[in-house]
């Protein structure tokens, strides 16, 4: 018999069957008041996680669309940007800009770890002409593993001008992000992420000061225009032809996360990564990214040269079907992905460590069996019993 799949990739992330229900609906005008009245509750709920009263659009589209919106949007070509970048989406962040005719400076930190706001705030302080417009930047870089501390690269920021944009599509609702008290201009993210929805939706946040300078950015862009965007929310519309389903999805999605309360959502994904990374150091394997960086949402394991990751994820799904992410460019075959993010339940993560010790015995690797899911469960058990003081 095969058992039913185990999906543990950063994303798309398994979703609960009260969103698939609430996705399995007729189809509605998306110019009537019954949806006006989702869009104008998932608006609020969405805002509400990005601890915004600012301004939100949702695209149909996935992660790249919100950030190449954020673009068209906000940089004019020709404007300098300091693109920040701690891996695959960094990078990608980067390319964007560039292709709309931004002159992009990189700044590479190394892959695995988070980017240093003193480096950050260094390079701020020397663009003493104000050239710098935006500064880009990836929340939880899905990658590696790695999350950036935001909020500490704001404050290095401090009064610069340049807008400062986060792309978090797969840290919102994982990691904290207070979008208007930490002063971030402009925040994409995506549904098939911590939102537990399929993929195809695109929320991007941005600030008034966001709104006003694009204002008087001459760029071509139609699809993205956050004015005709802002013009048709008014009477609770979208420009264009709407996901409807998605839409159900994201009104169910919200109520429960609503229902569990953000920082108890927050503080679940935090608890998945302290199973994930002290049975993982339990069983002697090396984690690809540093403590202090680890990301909630997903965590890179380096695999044993003598097996390599890709054979450990083959077995892994020909033999107890669990899909495991691999390592992108240089670490293909290098390290492999659990993703913990969205609708992942916690006994799913103690199935995986618990195959993953078969797996790893199987290849002859020396392990105790046992031992890094003892860890896991003695988390788990702690993170029960404090729930309860
Ligand atoms: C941090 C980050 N940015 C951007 C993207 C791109 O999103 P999409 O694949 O939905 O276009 C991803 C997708 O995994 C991501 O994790």
């Amino acid at each position: 018999m095969k058992s039913a799949q185990y999906l543990l990739i950063p994303g798309p992330t398994p979703i609960p069957l009260r969103v698939a229900r609430a996705m399995d609906r007729p189809m509605i005008n998306h110019r009537g008041p019954e949806f006006r009245a989702i869009v104008e509750e998932v608006l609020g709920g969405v805002k509400r996680i990005c601890r915004t009263q600012e301004n939100l659009l949702i695209y149909p589209a996935s992660g790249t669309g919100g950030l190449e919106a954020a673009v068209a949007n906000f940089i004019a070509p020709g404007e300098k940007v300091l693109a920040v970048s701690i891996g695959v989406f960094g990078d990608r962040f980067a390319e964007i800009a560039s292709r709309f005719g931004a002159r992009t400076e990189k700044m590479d930190f190394p892959w695995g770890s988070g980017a240093d706001p003193d480096q950050i705030r260094d390079r701020i302080n020397k663009d003493k002409k104000g050239e710098i417009k935006a500064i880009l930047i990836t929340h939880n870089e899905t990658s590696t593993g790695a999350c950036n501390d935001i909020k500490a690269i704001r404050a290095a920021v401090g009064h610069h001008p340049a807008l400062f944009m986060v792309d978090s599509v797969s840290g919102l609702a994982a990691h904290e992000l207070r979008m208007d008290e930490w002063g971030l201009d402009v925040v994409v993210s995506g549904s098939q992420k911590a939102f537990m929805i399929p993929p195809g939706l695109s929320f991007m946040a941005f600030s008034h000061r966001a709104l006003t300078k694009q204002h008087n950015t001459q760029n071509s862009r139609y699809y993205w225009d956050v004015n005709i965007g802002l013009e048709y929310q008014q009477s609770g519309q979208t420009p264009f032809t709407p996901p409807i389903s998605l839409y159900y999805g994201l009104q169910e999605a919200l109520k429960m996360l609503e229902e569990e309360g953000l920082e108890h959502v927050l503080k679940r994904h935090r608890n998945y990564r302290e199973m994930v990374r002290s049975s993982i150091n339990a069983m002697g394997l090396e984690l690809f990214t540093e403590e202090r960086f680890a990301s909630n949402a997903v965590t890179s394991i380096c695999a044993p040269a003598s097996i390599g990751a890709n054979a450990i994820r083959k077995y892994m799904l020909d033999e107890f079907n669990i899909i495991l992410a691999g390592g992108q460019q240089e670490l293909d075959n290098k390290i492999f992905r659990l993703g913990h993010l969205g609708y992942v339940r916690e006994l799913d993560i103690i199935s995986v460590l618990a195959a993953l010790e078969l797996t790893l015995v199987k290849f002859h690797y020396d392990l105790h069996m046992g031992s890094g899911l003892n860890q896991a469960q003695q988390i788990l058990f702690k993170y029960h019993i404090s729930k309860k003081e």
